[in-house]
């Protein structure tokens, strides 16, 4: 096997499956950790130990019988830590059909026996693949050890103030999905040096959420994904593990318990002097017997800590999405080209399509909401991520209609754009637009080519519709002065509210713009909600222009 390559492979037997057949995330969790561990010490050429676990979304379960593949490898070695990549995927020995269950990224730190450090040699690169790999590995360092601070200043900065759901009569107290569990580690659950398996423990840890979720549930919970397992400290052969476990909050579909491990050895045991070893914080769902997703209740807290494990959820679920398209650094090659006559009805209908069915998916959520005429909402799909403005707006909806389907104002409510020009009229009511944006701390500016549909209602009660998407023109091909970004779909929808409009602006994620909608997600700038105050000022000035005219 090249490299640092660890590959491998696994039938699941009954002994690795829940009561349902299903193999057991612990179980995953465990031969995770053991081939990425035998990948970083392949590079290392000592042990090495577990020191955390970045976010895993679980997109596939595999059941009895089936057969999976784990291939980890070494994106990059830091000093004495490096980074281990890891894809598990779902394979059907009848059809060779592959699916993907999951990929995970670990940091291993190497461990020489006299207990010093030891510095680590680069892995050598021979892809453009491994230099990719590489560059993210450092990216995803940044965050992985910011993570702890910006959570905290996430919690700091939303006040922990009760709010407005919690305290809705139905919400439940989740006092009742409190548990604690015990386990003495033994020699096959740790290494050759006696240090516990970072494996072990987390599937310890995951057997403890699910009973905890199961309480809420009251239905057997699959785990979706875990935030970061971090590693604060050793445990070896003859630690007690205590694992306590309570439901920290709710969010519409899926629930977020959290469990904390503490140490003990024989002497600590009996003076009750406990070591924090990890605390994690799982994300479950359930499904009915329809097969469709559970809504979960609103929960309340009864104490401080259930306050501020209430505020820490919704803080880590917005660093968990900003993480996760932070680092989509998808190719997105499905730009159309609008010189194709045979595609450009095609493109122009899914424009508007695209927009209507976005707008209109079950599971928007709201994040923020610090201002009374401003909502921002988040839609989490597999593939995509999505935001939502929401603007109370005080002008008639034709006029708002009018100045916004016209998107050559954009500059002067969107500051971070430069220019705005319209490049080709493809009927009254589509044009093509080329924008470009202000450079970006030194970064190359972006630019868009973009196509804008605009529909006005075919009956009252249905919205003006504004609908943009990205499209390739051979005339202005992407040029070296800037970085061609694309919009996968984005537009607004204006409905009227007696003499005042209702504005949805929707824009679903793309490389190059997710960078900005994470920041605003982890609370490092608030560029959404500023740029939509600007739109409303410049809107209500406008309007009171062009009714004097
Ligand atoms: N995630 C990823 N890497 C981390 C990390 C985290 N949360 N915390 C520390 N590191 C990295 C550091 O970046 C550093 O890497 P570098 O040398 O390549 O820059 C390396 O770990 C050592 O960091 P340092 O600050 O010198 O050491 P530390 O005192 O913070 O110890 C551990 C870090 C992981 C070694 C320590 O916490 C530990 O022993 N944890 C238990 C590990 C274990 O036994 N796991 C198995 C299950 S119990
Ligand atoms: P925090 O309380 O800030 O979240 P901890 O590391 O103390 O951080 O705990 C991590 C998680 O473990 C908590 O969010 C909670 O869900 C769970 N937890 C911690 N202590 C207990 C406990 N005594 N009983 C039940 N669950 C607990």
């Amino acid at each position: 096997m090249a490299g640092t390559q660890v590959h491998m492979c696994q039938t699941i037997f009954p002994s690795h499956a829940n009561h349902l057949g299903e193999l057991s995330a612990g179980q995953l969790l465990i031969w995770i950790d053991t081939t990425a561990c035998l990948a970083a010490e392949k590079h290392a050429g000592i042990s090495c130990v577990t020191a955390s676990v970045d976010d895993i979304q679980f997109a596939e379960t595999a059941r009895v019988g089936q057969i999976i593949s784990i291939n980890a490898k070494v994106n990059r070695a830091f000093t004495t830590s490096m980074e281990v990549g890891v894809k598990v995927m779902l394979q059907d020995s009848l059809t060779n059909f592959q699916k993907l269950i999951c990929v995970a990224f670990s940091t291993y730190v190497a461990r020489p026996v006299c207990n010093g450090k030891v510095d680590l040699k680069p892995v050598k690169l021979l892809t453009a693949q491994d230099f990719l790999k590489h560059t993210l590995a450092a990216e995803r360092r940044k965050i992985r050890l910011d993570h702890e601070h910006v959570c905290k200043n996430l919690m700091e900065e939303c006040g922990m103030n009760d709010d407005h759901v919690c305290s809705k009569e139905d919400a439940i107290s989740t006092d009742f999905t409190h548990v604690q569990n015990i386990e003495l580690v033994l020699p096959p659950h740790a290494n050759h040096q006696g240090n516990t398996f970072g494996g072990q423990i987390m599937a310890w840890m995951e057997t403890v959420a699910a009973i905890s979720a199961s309480r809420l549930c009251k239905l057997h919970p699959t785990l979706k994904s875990v935030d970061m397992f971090k590693f604060r400290g050793p445990s070896t052969v003859g630690d007690r593990l205590v694992f306590s476990a309570i439901v920290n909050n709710t969010f519409n579909k899926s629930i977020e318990v959290g469990v904390r491990v503490e140490a003990f050895n024989c002497e600590e045991w009996a003076n009750g002097q406990a070591r924090h070893i990890n605390s994690a914080f799982l994300i479950f769902n359930a499904v009915n017997k329809h097969g469709e997703l559970l809504t979960f209740p609103r929960v309340r807290y009864t104490t401080k800590d259930g306050l501020r494990r209430y505020h820490g959820a919704i803080a880590r679920k917005k660093i968990r999405l900003a993480r996760k398209y932070v680092l989509l650094k998808k190719e997105d090659n499905c730009t159309p080209d609008f010189l194709d006559r045979g595609n450009q009805a095609y493109i122009i209908k899914s424009n508007v399509t695209a927009l209507t069915v976005l707008t209109a998916k079950p599971g928007w959520e709201i994040i923020t909401s610090t201002l009374d005429h401003i909502k921002t909402f988040t839609l989490e799909e597999t593939d995509a991520l999505s935001i939502k403005v929401e603007m109370q707006v005080r002008i008639p909806s034709t006029l708002a209609f009018s100045l916004l389907s016209d998107f050559t104002h954009l500059v002067h409510w969107a500051k971070h754009y430069s220019t705005c020009e319209v490049i080709q009229i493809v009927t009254e009511d589509d044009k093509i637009y080329h924008i470009t944006s202000l450079p970006d701390n030194g970064n190359k500016p972006n630019d868009f080519l973009i196509l804008v549909s605009q529909r006005k209602p075919y009956q009252t009660g249905e919205p003006y519709i504004i609908a943009v998407r990205s499209v390739a023109l051979r005339s202005v091909p992407p040029s070296e002065n800037y970085c061609r970004c694309e919009i996968p779909c984005a537009g607004f929808l204006i409905y009227p509210d007696e003499n005042a409009s209702f504005v949805s602006y929707c824009i679903q994620s793309s490389p190059g713009i997710m960078p900005c909608v994470a920041a605003n997600l982890a609370g490092v700038s608030k560029s959404i909600e500023d740029t939509a105050s600007v739109c409303i000022q410049f809107l209500e000035l406008n309007s009171s222009a062009m009714n004097c005219i």
